[in-house]
């Protein structure tokens, strides 16, 4: 390590947005390497609004590796943030900054500590795929810092790691996790479907519901779904590869009445695993339920659907309008049922496009 002093400090600063899946993914295989029982698709959203920013500083000052998340300082000790950074500190190579004259051989990583400040735009753990962003934001930022070389689709198998539903938001667009054949994982990647500029008319609304954090995490729930449901397993085996296929098609056609058709199914039925899961699991409340009940009314009074919905472990509702003349017209509708002072606790809306991911560093 060549460096005039030792009180250099390197930083880079990276800013993820969160994804949502429309077609779900609910179970592992593989517990520790996070391997999934089903394919699952998803879409980007605009870091604007839901997104992670985290800046990653390596100094040889630092003694530990140390993060922080929205402020406060959270233990680094957990198996998924040890395989990260073990992952990334693997794969580093030679880095040389010539204004600061600093100078990193590959080897010195495994000496050198890191701290983490990591900051979400959104509710932490409350069904909006925090630990998405927050992964993917992680693997990307160190991946700069570090120099790693590889490719997007290796990072993503890196954020995997972390958390499954972030290796999709390595990736801008419609995004495809192919849950992969290997029990190494190394073919567990996501892959890009189509990027952000493809099918642009659609614009996602996030009715939130609540804020509050979820008592069922994703990882335990998933984990008593495959242990208990009978559901699931016709859902993996059965349902999920021919949705993925009709998916597929349904963006590459930018197909509305196709995409809202499929999306919804999948939601209702990821819940439906939920409620099959002994004891059962409650995401939605029924405020949810409400709103579904509201867009189904809609969409079989028009000729086709206008809007999709779709729920992750939570009660807030992503809707997918097909354009934004239907989004205006669903916010509209949505003040109408549910006006802010009503007794529900649908407290915001928040409008987003597709988007890619954004490197601010
Ligand atoms: C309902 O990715 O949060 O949002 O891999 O255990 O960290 P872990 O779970 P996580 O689960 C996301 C579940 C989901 C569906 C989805 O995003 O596909």
């Amino acid at each position: 390590m060549a460096c005039e002093s030792e009180k250099w400090v390197l930083m880079v600063t990276a800013q993820t947005p969160t994804n949502i899946a429309v077609i779900k993914y609910w179970g592992k295989r593989d517990e520790s390497l996070i391997l999934p029982i089903n394919d699952s698709i998803s879409v980007t959203l605009d870091p604007e609004h839901l997104c992670t920013t985290t800046t990653v500083a390596v100094s040889p000052r630092f003694d530990q590796d140390r993060m922080w998340l929205n402020g406060r300082e959270i233990s680094l000790s957990g198996g998924r943030y040890q395989r990260c950074l073990r992952e990334i500190r693997s794969r580093a190579s030679d880095v040389e900054d010539e204004k600061k004259g600093i100078k990193i051989a590959k080897k010195d990583w495994e000496n050198l500590h890191v701290h983490i400040a990591s900051y979400n735009n959104f509710p932490t753990a409350a069904g909006l795929a925090s630990s998405a962003a927050g992964f993917a934001c992680l693997v990307f930022s160190l991946a700069k810092l570090m120099n790693v070389k590889e490719d997007q689709g290796k990072l993503s198998a890196v954020a995997r790691q972390g958390s499954g539903s972030a290796c999709r938001s390595l990736y801008g667009g419609f995004v495809k996790w192919i849950m992969g054949k290997h029990d190494d994982g190394s073919d567990s990647i996501a892959v890009q479907l189509a990027d952000e500029k493809h099918w642009d008319d659609l614009v996602i609304v996030i009715a939130v519901v609540s804020s509050r954090q979820k008592e069922t995490s994703s990882t335990s729930g998933m984990r008593e779904s495959v242990e208990t449901s009978m559901l699931i397993k016709h859902r993996a085996k059965e349902v999920v590869p021919k949705r993925i296929v009709d998916m597929e098609e349904a963006i590459k056609n930018r197909d509305f009445p196709s995409f809202a058709h499929l999306a919804c199914a999948d939601s209702n039925q990821f819940h439906a695993v939920c409620l099959d899961t002994c004891p059962p699991i409650f995401y939605m409340n029924d405020t949810s339920h409400r709103i579904i009940g509201c867009v189904e009314k809609w969409n079989r009074s028009e000729e086709s659907p206008q809007v999709a919905y779709t729920f992750d472990a939570g009660p807030n509702a992503v809707l997918i309008a097909r354009n934004r003349k239907v989004a205006a017209s669903l916010l509209q509708r949505l003040l109408f049922h549910f006006p802010p002072s009503s007794d529900t606790d649908l407290s915001s809306y928040v409008i987003g496009d597709k988007s890619i991911l954004q490197d601010v560093g």
